[in-house]
């Protein structure tokens, strides 16, 4: 016991001092293909990932978001425009901006600990601080318990959380998570949304958060963007100023979150028919034919 009590000790000591960065993307655009066959995929988009703060996209599926990602963490360059984080332009990947993929990135055939331990090996930095960190985290997470366990015997949400452990190990300035929650059900949904927003209100790092869950983006938005479909632009921006420490049963009874939800929906809805009677013709031509053929068999 006062074995346990000594290494929290140290492992409290090993929290690191967050440095929060921001990210200015201006009029970037970004298109795939060439001649006839060029894509624009994202035009003339402009949004700041405010420093400090936690700011969530919201757009349909396809619209352009995770392309948007790759553009911040400097994997793809924007065909015009700039990226900049604290004023210097993005260049490439660096360890200052870090991505929690769609898909779980953990390595099947490493250990809990050793997948968080993954980014300061890479650097060659297994250090007695790097140690500590990754024990304050395990504890961080819930996961002491689950040290030794290999990704597969671990749950959907456990995965996850180690996950989130695995990126801030490396105490970027900058977390950027895309729709890291997707496909798990519905409650350990809304457990992870609590769990993530504490992890936020406790660093208060700056975080970029990709969604298409529209509650989910406003339990956890200080800041939310909603994107045009595609090709990717801000539609609009909504401050959502609803108190933290936030918890899901506050959401469903606050006015301001009900408001702010009626006025995305709305703004998304619009989107969405956009995309429907635009860019699926095909779709709503065989809509309309399927209805009547419908109508007449009745
Ligand atoms: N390398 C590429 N070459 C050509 N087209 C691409 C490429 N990458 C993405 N696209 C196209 O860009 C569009 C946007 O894709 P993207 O993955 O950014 O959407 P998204 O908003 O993240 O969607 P979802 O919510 O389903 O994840 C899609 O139509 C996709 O086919
Ligand atoms: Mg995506």
């Amino acid at each position: 016991m006062n074995d346990l009590h000594a290494t929290s000790g140290r492992v409290e000591s090993a929290r690191p001092a967050v440095s929060a960065g921001e990210i200015t993307v201006s009029n970037v655009s970004k298109s795939y293909g060439a001649g006839l066959f060029t894509k624009d995929v994202v035009q003339d988009c402009s949004f700041t990932i405010e420093r400090n703060k936690l700011t969530v996209m919201i757009g349909p599926s396809g619209c352009g978001k995770s392309t948007l990602i790759r553009l911040l963490a400097g994997f793809e360059k924007p065909t015009s425009g700039t990226i900049a984080l604290n004023g210097k332009p993005i260049t490439g990947p660096g360890r200052d901006r870090l991505v929690v993929f769609q898909e779980s990135a953990l390595f099947p055939w490493m250990t809990t600990y050793d997948n968080i331990m993954y980014g300061p090996r890479a650097r060659g930095e297994d250090t007695q601080q790097a140690r500590d960190m990754a024990k304050f985290l395990l504890e961080k997470v819930g996961l002491t318990a689950f040290r030794e366990k290999y990704p597969p015997q671990l749950s959907g949400g456990m995965q996850r959380r180690a996950e989130l452990a695995r990126a801030m190990i490396n105490n970027p300035n900058v977390m950027i998570l895309d729709e890291p929650f997707r496909g798990l059900d519905a409650m350990s949904k809304e457990l992870m949304w609590e769990y993530y927003a504490g992890l936020f209100e406790e660093s208060r790092r700056t975080n970029f958060f990709v969604t298409t869950d529209i509650d989910e983006a406003i339990f956890l938005a200080d800041r939310l963007l909603i994107m045009t479909n595609a090709p990717a632009r801000v539609r609009a921006t909504l401050e959502i100023d609803i108190p933290r420490p936030r918890k899901i049963a506050d959401l469903f009874n606050n006015e301001r979150a009900n408001e702010v939800k009626i006025e995305a929906l709305s703004l998304l809805h619009e989107e969405a028919m956009k995309s429907f009677s635009g860019g699926s013709k095909a779709a709503a031509d065989f809509i309309e034919a399927y209805s009547k053929r419908d109508t007449k068999q009745k």
